[in-house]
């Protein structure tokens, strides 16, 4: 079968390619490289040995979607394309809402008049509101968003779902990934951010690599076991499989699901500072500053549910996720930039 891949030069959609490719799966991506760069997409194909179709182009462009689906015969779309920072999300809320409800909407739009109806949507832990109960479940409250990236995490979930109850021929997962981070192992792909990286795994390798002076950790006073913030890591590759377990459900199943992706246990950002050092033999330079605007104590996913339905379980632990994020950074310090 082959899989259209939106967003597949990406962080997350590279590594998920590379899992299809293993399985024997047809590739086709799209994605506009308006936050990737193409060079994931050959690595892909040295590290597999196999091809993929690369169209250049935007998802909310439906010619271009009409004619990929004319050319490729595919048989479902993982739809990762989405612009994805919070903070830039609530200076420039129209580009998240143009971007992340168009592509989803122009899409689907397309996948009906072909006939072709089986999605995978990447969520996230964002849509669950601060107030529920951890671990998080995939019925635990959601809204309530704090910014435009997440609204439209939440408006895409309720597009998709909407849909698979009006017409029963659809076949929708939405998967909430909670915090990824890692490479592959090889240390050939990996998170590129541009600019300041928002996230901590690619702001602790950026320090240890010298682009960076030090981490400012957020806040040593929440109600965690050493004051940091707690979350749910989960290794690139890991997630990267429980897409390609969601592509066989997908197949034989029909509506929409909701499954968590996490592991299920949480480290605080001290933790990830300390197994990040150890992992390394490193270590890194980092201050205490005040909490960031937005932020909760806590937040980790109980995956049983994805278990038990999908047949998948994260199995890498915080020492791979350490070590492969270091590997792909200190092999790559500009990332795939010169
Ligand atoms: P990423 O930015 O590395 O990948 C997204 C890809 O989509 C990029 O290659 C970008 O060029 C492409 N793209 C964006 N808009 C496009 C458009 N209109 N048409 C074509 N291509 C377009 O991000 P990622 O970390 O790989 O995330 C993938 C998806 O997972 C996103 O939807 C993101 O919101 C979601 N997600 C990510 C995280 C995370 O922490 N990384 C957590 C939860 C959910
Ligand atoms: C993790 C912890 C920070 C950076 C965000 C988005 C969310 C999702 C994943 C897509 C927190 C602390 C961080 C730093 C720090 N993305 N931290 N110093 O906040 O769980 O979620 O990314 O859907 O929508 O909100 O992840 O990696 O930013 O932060 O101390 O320089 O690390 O305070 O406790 P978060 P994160």
């Amino acid at each position: 079968m082959n899989v259209l891949v939106t967003g597949g030069a990406g962080y997350i959609g590279s590594h998920t390619c590379l899992e299809l490719l293993e399985r024997g799966y047809g590739v086709v991506v799209i994605d506009n490289l308006c936050n990737s760069n193409p060079k994931s997409l050959d690595r892909v194909r040295e590290l597999t040995g196999k091809d993929l179709v690369f169209y250049e182009g935007d998802v909310r462009d439906e010619t271009l979607l009409r004619r990929i689906f004319a050319e490729n015969d595919i048989g479902c779309v993982i739809h990762f394309a989405g612009l994805k920072a919070v903070g830039e999300s609530v200076a420039m809320p129209w580009e998240y809402y143009d971007n992340n409800l168009n592509s989803t909407l122009v899409l689907t739009k397309v996948m009906k008049a072909v006939g072709m109806k089986r999605i995978i949507f990447s969520s996230s832990a964002t849509v669950y509101t601060a107030d529920n109960e951890m671990p998080l479940r995939e019925t635990s409250r959601t809204g309530g968003c704090t910014n435009p990236y997440g609204w439209t995490k939440y408006m895409t979930e309720q597009i998709l779902s909407g849909m698979a109850y009006a017409d029963g021929d659809w076949s929708i997962a939405l998967l909430r990934y909670f915090n990824p981070i890692g490479a592959h192992e090889s240390g050939r792909i990996g998170e590129d951010p541009r600019g300041i990286p928002n996230n901590l795994m690619p702001y602790i390798t950026q320090v240890a690599v010298g682009r960076r002076e030090f981490l400012s950790v957020y806040g040593n006073d929440y109600d965690t076991h050493d004051g940091t913030g707690v979350r749910d890591y989960i290794h690139v590759v890991d997630l990267a499989k429980g897409h390609v377990a969601a592509v066989e459900y997908v197949d034989s199943h029909q509506g929409c699901e909701v499954f968590n992706l996490g592991t299920g246990v949480g480290y605080s950002v001290l933790d990830m500072v300390h197994a990040f050092n150890e992992a390394n033999g490193l270590e890194l330079p980092y201050r205490i500053v005040a909490r960031r605007p937005g932020d909760i104590a806590t937040c980790y996913a109980d995956p049983a549910k994805s278990r038990e339905v999908l047949g998948w379980t994260a199995e890498k632990t915080l020492q791979d996720m350490c070590r492969d994020s270091w590997r792909w950074q200190s092999t790559n310090p500009n990332g795939y930039g010169e």
